[in-house]
């Protein structure tokens, strides 16, 4: 599949790799307790964390005492955490665990990120022990910064050829996480949602965050002839004169959390 390949290219580049570990660092991390509290980690517990990228939620859930494995399919990736967390190279579709071998897994912003996101679901299902949580997150529609690059695509009227895909909003839509939760076999928990400001150190690394260090939005920045990432960067710098602070960018941001426990 297409959309498979181009997340699998994205992510495995060394560069991609570190352009991400680097920049959304600071972006992202402010969720991370919420979403571990949403999946109610807890000291001791034995947590998988899928699509861990550089490893902020498995660093957080190893803080509080808890045994974190740090999966992902980009070796790139999971050098970048070093060796704090076990590491476990694998696709989400195809977890190399045992069945209700831990007690909770934890994904965040990965799940937008796979072909077959039902199948994640019914394999984070089938390693968690009865009773275990199972928590996802992925970016709300009312994320603004990962709106910024597509409104200036369109404002231009540029498009860029683009292998279908689940939709990047999709279950974060209301009841498509409690479907989806209930389709792999657990019952759902209420769908929470984080909302904080996402600050960003300037223009430059907001450009470089999506032109470098991600998978959908840089392949369509990619596709563009030289010129036309010109004139982008100029679009994406007016359309961020709303976002604009005396130290850098801050984004109004919303992660939306499914939840399940198994039976
Ligand atoms: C947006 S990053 C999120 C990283 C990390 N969870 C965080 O909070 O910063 C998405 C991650 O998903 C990983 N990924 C994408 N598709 C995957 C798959 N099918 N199986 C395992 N990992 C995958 C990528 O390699 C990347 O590290």
């Amino acid at each position: 599949m297409a959309f498979a390949r181009l997340e699998r290219e994205a992510w495995t580049d060394p560069g991609v790799a570190t352009a991400y570990a680097e920049l959304w660092r600071e972006f992202v991390e402010p969720a991370i307790p919420r979403l571990l509290d949403a999946a109610q980690v807890a000291a001791g517990d034995r947590v998988l964390d899928v699509a861990a990228g550089p490893g902020p939620v498995g660093r957080a859930a190893a803080a509080r005492g808890a045994e974190a494995l740090a999966l992902d399919f980009s070796w790139p990736m999971l050098q970048s955490i070093g060796p704090a967390l076990p590491r476990i190279q694998g696709d989400a579709g195809h977890l190399p665990l045992r069945d209700a071998s831990v007690d909770r897994v934890v994904s965040n912003l990965g799940l937008l990120h796979f072909p077959e996101p039902q199948r994640a679901l019914a394999e984070a299902a089938r390693v968690v022990r009865p009773g275990g949580v199972v928590a996802f997150s992925v970016w709300g529609a009312d994320a603004t910064a990962l709106g910024v690059v597509p409104a200036a695509l369109t404002s231009l009227g540029l498009t860029s050829p683009y292998p279908s895909a689940p939709g990047f909003f999709l279950f974060g839509e209301p009841g498509v996480f409690e479907a989806a939760m209930r389709s792999a076999g657990l019952v759902p928990l209420p769908t929470e949602r984080i909302s904080w400001n996402g600050t960003v150190r300037g223009f430059e690394a907001f450009w470089r965050m999506f032109r470098s260090g991600s998978a959908r939005t840089r392949a369509s920045i990619l596709a563009l002839s030289e010129g036309d990432q010109s004139r982008l960067r100029g679009e994406v710098t007016r359309q961020l004169e709303p976002y604009r602070t005396v130290d850098g960018l801050s984004f109004p941001t919303t992660v939306v959390v499914g939840r399940g426990r198994r039976p």
